[in-house]
């Protein structure tokens, strides 16, 4: 038997989440070194994702959680209302898809957990996994081809920071839409535009690190990469070329406060290339990211003292949408 989580309150779903983070934080050591030890076979998309569990748990997912919860709690209304067979997209290690969206959703509700990293369904499936309502499984949302079994069947789905990895979002929305019946919804939330991404780009261009950083400009955000300047109307487009019935559709103007430490913790934590560069190299890149992120990017900049704090803005793009139920 299963039991129910216990959690009813937002701020009970908030206080439980921070809680079970830092527990599992401290437990992330032990996972790296399985990994690491026993690399997995890489295929071509899980070795473009280069996230690393432990550096995203071990305190580099925090604005993520934050921004998560802020779309959990706006919409809790409507996550309450779906049931059936729900798809957590790009779901990471888990700890959001069990600690927040699980309880949000109606009782009969079950959640997949999907995403494209094997590393993270291990974990996920290791550490977040007890509830009969919640599975894992590997799934490229980007994928040409979808499994068949998996079409038309899921009455939900959900996605949180995950999109702006894919290169092809158009691909992402339209394999959606494919998992979808008739009538299923979708709740989705991902980066819009992030200045730190052009740090990428522009680190590219100093010889040391270009062999490391070709596909540099893959990573910078879908609607930015292609310097759109209304990302919204854009996302609205492609939705509703793709089929969908916009239910709503925003960008949020957010901005993340970051020590020193924690700023470095966070570009750690999603950082792409670090996998590719050499040990005696890693040092001086991050330092030279952070550098530009900073220079770049800051509301407000550090000022000479360790202990100031920076702050960096961004925008985020959240839709939620409907499968219609006649389809042509
Ligand atoms: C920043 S984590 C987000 C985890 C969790 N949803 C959260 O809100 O904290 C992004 C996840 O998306 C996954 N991902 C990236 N591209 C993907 C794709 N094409 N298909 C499925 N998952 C993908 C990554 O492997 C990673 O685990």
């Amino acid at each position: 038997m299963y039991e129910t989580p216990n959690i009813n309150t937002k701020d009970e779903v908030k206080k439980s989440v921070v809680e079970k983070r830092v527990q599992r934080a401290v437990a992330a050591t032990s996972i790296s070194y399985q990994h690491r030890d026993s690399p997995l076979k890489l295929n071509e998309t899980i070795d473009k994702i280069v996230m690393e569990v432990e550096n995203y748990m071990g305190g580099g997912s925090d604005m993520q959680h934050r921004d998560a919860l802020d779309v959990v709690q706006e919409f809790s209304y409507e996550l309450s209302k779906m049931s059936g067979k729900c798809l957590d997209i790009g779901s990471g290690p888990g700890d959001i898809t069990k600690d927040m969206l699980l309880p949000m959703l109606g009782e009969n509700a079950e959640i997949v957990g999907a995403d494209v990293s094997q590393a993270m369904v291990n974990y996920a499936r290791k550490n977040y996994c007890d509830s009969k309502r919640l599975s894992y499984m590997v799934l490229n949302i980007e994928t040409s081809e979808l499994p068949a079994d998996q079409i038309g069947k899921y009455d939900n789905a959900l996605s949180f920071y995950c999109l702006h990895w894919c290169n092809d979002l158009r691909r992402a929305f339209e394999n959606i839409y494919k998992l979808l019946r008739p009538n299923g919804k979708a709740l989705t939330m991902f980066i819009g535009r992030h200045g730190g991404f052009n740090a990428y780009t522009e680190l590219q261009q100093v010889p040391k690190y270009r062999s490391y950083l070709q596909d540099a400009h893959l990573y910078v955000p879908y609607f930015q990469r292609r310097l759109c300047t209304d990302i919204r109307g854009s996302l609205r487009e492609m939705l509703a070329d793709i089929g969908f019935e916009i239910l709503h559709c925003s960008t949020r103007e957010k901005s993340y406060k970051y020590s020193q430490q924690s700023l470095k913790d966070h570009i750690l934590a999603i950082n792409p290339f670090l996998k590719r560069i050499p040990e005696d190299m890693k040092s001086d890149f991050i330092n030279h990211l952070v550098y530009k992120v900073i220079n770049k990017n800051a509301l407000i900049p550090f000022k000479k003292n360790v202990n100031d704090h920076v702050i960096l803005r961004y925008d985020l793009l959240i839709a939620y949408v409907q499968k219609p139920l006649l389809t042509v």
